[in-house]
């Protein structure tokens, strides 16, 4: 017998959409599901198998592919490509945005992805995963355009990520509170485990990149000073280097994720349209805000699929406190 309070990824989607989202939406959703199980198992052996080390590609970044990034950008094409649910792609690991062949159906929506997030961990055993954003086109007449994919993050319809970590989560928001999901290694089957996930009002972590230090922003450092000096609560400075790890625990226990702008990196690091918007719209959704370090990432339209952006994420009174400090 199954416990009936064992609430299945397909049977929450099924009966907490509403009904105009009830097709495809939720069976892209699902599709993602899929592919996150399949990238579960691969990135399990990354130790075990030759899957580990890099693909000898360097991707549109600049920045060189490891096996695990590929693998899990294939995947994803792979099982979205033909549904006819999309009608275009964006990808990290792909320059132009993806069409959906000539031979297959489109569908209504857009899938902004980074297929592996924090890979510079994978060699490490360290937590990874993948970061995915959903926008609806913006012309149902001739969908799958370049402009179709160029959508501000307030006009996401859901987004979400998996994160490989001591157990495989799947979290995502359809502009109805942040709901997280394990993957049952046994079942093989994502069960609801944090419904309605809320930043906690208390905050718990900051988490930056201080290597940089010299080369961050005005502001910053007297941030990060005013961060430190906090009484109640007391703050303890966490990085993992992985920005779903970063972003998911100080979901859960409170804080303030940032990767600034540096003087030799003056947009950041992070990607607009496939890491910071699809985190900013759950960090809102989960009572938090997502920042620029001058206004909402949620108002920033694109003008170019891979363009960086600086992020502040987290507890909103955290975030908001930065913004006074750089701007200030
Ligand atoms: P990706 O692996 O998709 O290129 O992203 C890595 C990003 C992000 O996940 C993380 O927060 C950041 O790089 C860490 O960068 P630093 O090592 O410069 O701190
Ligand atoms: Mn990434
Ligand atoms: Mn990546």
């Amino acid at each position: 017998m199954i416990n009936s309070k064992i609430i299945t990824i397909e049977r929450f989607l099924k009966e907490t959409q509403p009904s105009y989202a009830r097709g495809d939406l939720t069976a892209v959703l699902y599709d993602l599901a899929f592919a996150a199980k399949i990238i579960a198992a691969e990135t399990r052996k990354a130790g075990l198998l030759d899957i580990v080390g890099f693909a000898g590609n360097v991707n549109v970044q600049g920045e060189e592919q490891r096996k695990l990034d590929v693998f899990s950008d294939q995947v994803i094409v792979q099982i979205n490509d033909h549904t006819g649910r999309l009608c275009a792609m964006v990808s990290e690991e792909q320059e132009d945005f993806i069409p959906i062949p000539e031979k297959y159906a489109k569908g209504s929506y857009i899938l902004v992805y980074d297929p592996l997030d924090g890979s510079t961990n994978i060699d490490t055993n360290i937590s990874i995963g993948t970061i995915f954003g959903i926008y609806r086109t913006l012309d149902e007449a001739n969908p799958g355009t370049l402009e179709d994919c160029l959508q501000p993050g307030k006009d996401l319809v859901a987004a979400g990520y998996i994160l490989y970590g001591t157990s495989t989560m799947l979290v995502y928001s359809a502009g109805k509170g942040v709901h997280g999901f394990t993957l049952d290694p046994e079942w093989g089957e994502f069960i609801l485990s944090h419904e309605n996930i809320r930043f906690p009002e208390k905050p718990s972590y900051f988490s930056f990149n201080h290597g940089s230090v010299k080369r961050w922003p005005q502001g910053m450092s007297q941030y990060v000073e005013w961060l430190r000096n906090l009484k109640e609560p007391v703050l303890s400075q966490r990085y993992i280097g992985s920005m779903v790890a970063d972003f998911h625990r100080n979901m859960i226990y409170g804080g303030v994720f940032g990767y600034p702008a540096e003087a030799t990196k003056p947009d950041g690091k992070i990607r607009l349209l496939y890491e910071a918007a699809p985190l900013a719209f759950l960090a809102e959704q989960a009572g938090g805000y997502g920042s620029d370090g001058r206004q909402s990432l949620l108002e920033i339209k694109p003008t170019d699929i891979h363009q960086r952006v600086p992020v502040f994420i987290g507890n909103r009174d955290l975030v908001e406190k930065v913004e006074e400090f750089i701007t200030g």
